[in-house]
């Protein structure tokens, strides 16, 4: 949450800043600002998207070879116009833009007041601004050091850039929980920071990942890393794999609509070349190093949250019935505060699209501290979890930029689905053909993606259309599809602000069903090798309530398709493979409700694509 820039080199940061903060507005649109140093520093600031600070900053003095930007999403104060940052020192020397929480920013705060600081926001980074401004002039120390002391006395979590009227040649900047990555120019002496590396790709494909509690100091055009022990590191430079059209809407409306038709290629992505068809062997690095531990299983716990922990349940299924190890799915939230039973024995599967969800870190330090082999599932490269569990894959689904999850659900699901076969595989438990059939399945994921994209589209706007005004929806699901139901109501509240449920088909008659009229939409996933006659008599349950159906079934299904509302057709595939294929539609439909209800369907209100706060 929150985005942060920064820029030092030879030429003008501004544009730099503007396009990094668009670029980054997925990570927070609350309020927006820049400062940039030319002599004095200049900020412009202002409550609400990075279009409206251009705005104000349009025709002004943009001058400044080094400078910051911010995109917020509110944690301590509400989002206006002063809460927004740089904030600035007591002199106003010192700005400073902040990603993170200072968790003790009151004790800091009510001292520092003691000693005549006189704060103008209500955040916790304007403490951090106004603390290192007073060590550095009682210690009669450096910026950098000054920075290091001040961090010494923070707790909390943080990814900072500082500026100092007073040091125009030099540029500080430190990480503790919250990204930053520096990407290393093409012109001697220039350097740009980002949250992620998307801002960054369009100038330079050469960057390195700054590691917790580590400082980056640029200084006279050099750029040097230390601890904040002061302990000197050397940074490791690498490639950007990602281009820059996977960051660009390229002719789509949103976003989201680019990510929902990427999934063919998103999903093969995911697969390719972890497993051969043919000698019906694996190519995941990870199995292999841990098949000694994978054998002696007694447990696996899946962590995650939000749509990441949908597609752990998913995996929960897949697991159970591929390799029969007994698995629980956990909110990383809760897990992580329940001092919950993790041994040696145990492997955590933590799931993550971003890499930086706050909770699933945190859960992962625990399970690690209590023994436990934590494996990362993860779609930002370079992220914090995969650079603190010990085995891991990516998903490789490319950048996910609209908030709402969409295609990274799909290669979260296709890679467990290669991890519970291969834990199989190891333990034993699949024959050859099982893995055989399931193989050839999966090679036909991708194109049979395709095919339903191309035939679901227009129906799913149709049915948009007849629905955008329900205030309520329910969705239905058993076995695989229960977590596929869960995930549809996810996309629909969040992007069209519709209240909406996701529930296991059979409990619908244990309370929902006293929800059903002839108003409510009830999306029910019966698709023919998932429990397809127990879920024709939920639908008929639901029809004698007069409530609406929309189902999702397969290809050429007749009967629920006479009894239904509506139908969406999908590819016939294993059941175990349904989730994939079934989530499609649920996504677009989401999309196109949305849409007509004039939402902003990538940047949805109140939500943030990496949540890097608890
Ligand atoms: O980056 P993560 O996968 O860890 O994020 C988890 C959730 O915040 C995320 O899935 C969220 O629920 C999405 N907005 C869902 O579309």
């Amino acid at each position: 949450m929150c985005g942060i820039v920064a820029y030092y080199g030879p030429n003008n940061a501004y544009e730099y800043l503007i396009k990094g903060l668009r670029r980054l507005e997925y990570r927070g649109y609350d309020s927006a600002g820049i400062a940039l140093l030319n002599g004095d520093l200049t900020i412009y600031k202002n409550q609400g998207k990075v279009s409206e600070l251009e705005a104000i900053a349009e025709g002004n003095n943009l001058e400044g070879k080094r400078g910051i930007g911010h995109t917020r999403w509110a944690t301590h104060g509400e989002p206006n116009t002063v809460n927004a940052h740089p904030h600035q020192s007591q002199s106003g020397n010192i700005a400073l833009i902040h990603n993170g929480i200072i968790e003790n920013y009151a004790t800091i705060k009510k001292v520092l007041m003691q000693r005549g600081h006189e704060f103008k926001s209500e955040t916790d980074t304007e403490v951090l601004t106004h603390l290192i401004e007073e060590i550095q002039v009682k210690e009669q120390v450096d910026l950098l050091e000054a920075v290091r002391l001040a961090l010494n006395e923070v707790v909390g979590a943080y990814a900072i850039v500082i500026l100092s009227k007073n040091d125009p040649n030099t540029l500080i900047a430190a990480r503790k929980g919250s990204p930053l990555v520096v990407g290393i120019g093409k012109e001697s002496g220039e350097f740009y920071l980002a949250s992620d590396a998307t801002p960054i790709i369009e100038y330079t494909n050469q960057v390195t990942y700054i590691d917790d509690n580590e400082i980056v100091a640029i200084q006279d055009g050099e750029m040097s890393v230390k601890t904040i022990d002061n302990v000197v590191k050397s940074p490791f430079i690498q490639e950007l794999q990602i281009s820059i059209d996977s960051i660009e809407k390229g002719g789509y409306d949103h976003f989201m609509l680019k990510e929902i038709f990427e999934q063919p290629k998103s999903i093969y992505d995911s697969m390719r070349g972890r497993f051969d068809a043919e000698n019906l062997t694996f190519s995941m690095r990870s199995l292999e190093e841990y098949a000694s531990k994978i054998k002696n299983l007694d447990r696996i716990i899946i962590i995650a949250c939000g749509t990441s922990w949908h597609a752990g349940l998913v995996g929960e299924y897949l697991i159970e019935e591929f390799s029969r190890i007994p698995v629980e799915v956990e909110y990383a939230s809760e897990f992580r505060y329940r001092n919950p039973i993790v041994t040696e024995d145990d492997l955590v599967i933590a799931i993550s699209q971003s890499g930086e969800t706050a909770d699933t870190l945190a859960a992962i330090e625990m399970a690690k501290d209590k023994g436990a082999t934590i494996y990362g599932i993860c779609n930002v490269v370079g992220s914090s979890i995969p650079r603190t569990t010990h085995a891991g894959a990516y998903t490789h689904a490319g950048p996910e930029i609209g908030v709402a999850s969409t295609k990274a659900f799909t290669a979260q699901v296709t890679v467990l689905t290669l991890l519970a076969l291969g834990i199989a595989e190891i333990r034993g438990k699949i024959t050859q053909d099982r893995l055989r059939t399931m193989f050839s399945e999966l090679n036909t994921i991708p194109q049979k993606v395709d095919n339903l994209l191309q035939s679901c589209n227009e129906k799913c706007k149709e049915i948009a259309a007849i629905y955008k005004n329900a205030s309520n929806c329910l969705y239905l699901g058993r076995g695989y599809n229960f977590p596929v139901a869960l995930e549809g109501a996810l996309k629909l509240k969040e992007i069209s602000y519709i209240h909406a449920e996701g529930y296991p088909a059979a409990e619908m008659k244990h309370g929902p069903i006293a929800l059903i009229d002839e108003e409510m939409p009830v999306i029910v996933i019966a698709t023919k090798r998932n429990y397809y006659e127990k879920v024709l008599s939920n639908i008929q349950e639901v029809k004698a309530r007069k409530g609406k159906i929309i189902a999702i079934v397969t290809e050429g299904d007749e009967k629920v398709a006479e009894i239904a509302d509506h139908y969406i057709e999908i590819p016939d595939t294993e059941d175990s493979l349904t989730p994939i294929l079934a989530t499609i539609p649920l996504q677009l439909l989401s999309y196109y409700i949305a849409v007509m209800r004039d939402c902003n369907v990538d940047q949805p209100r109140n939500l943030a694509k990496s949540v890097t706060v608890e």
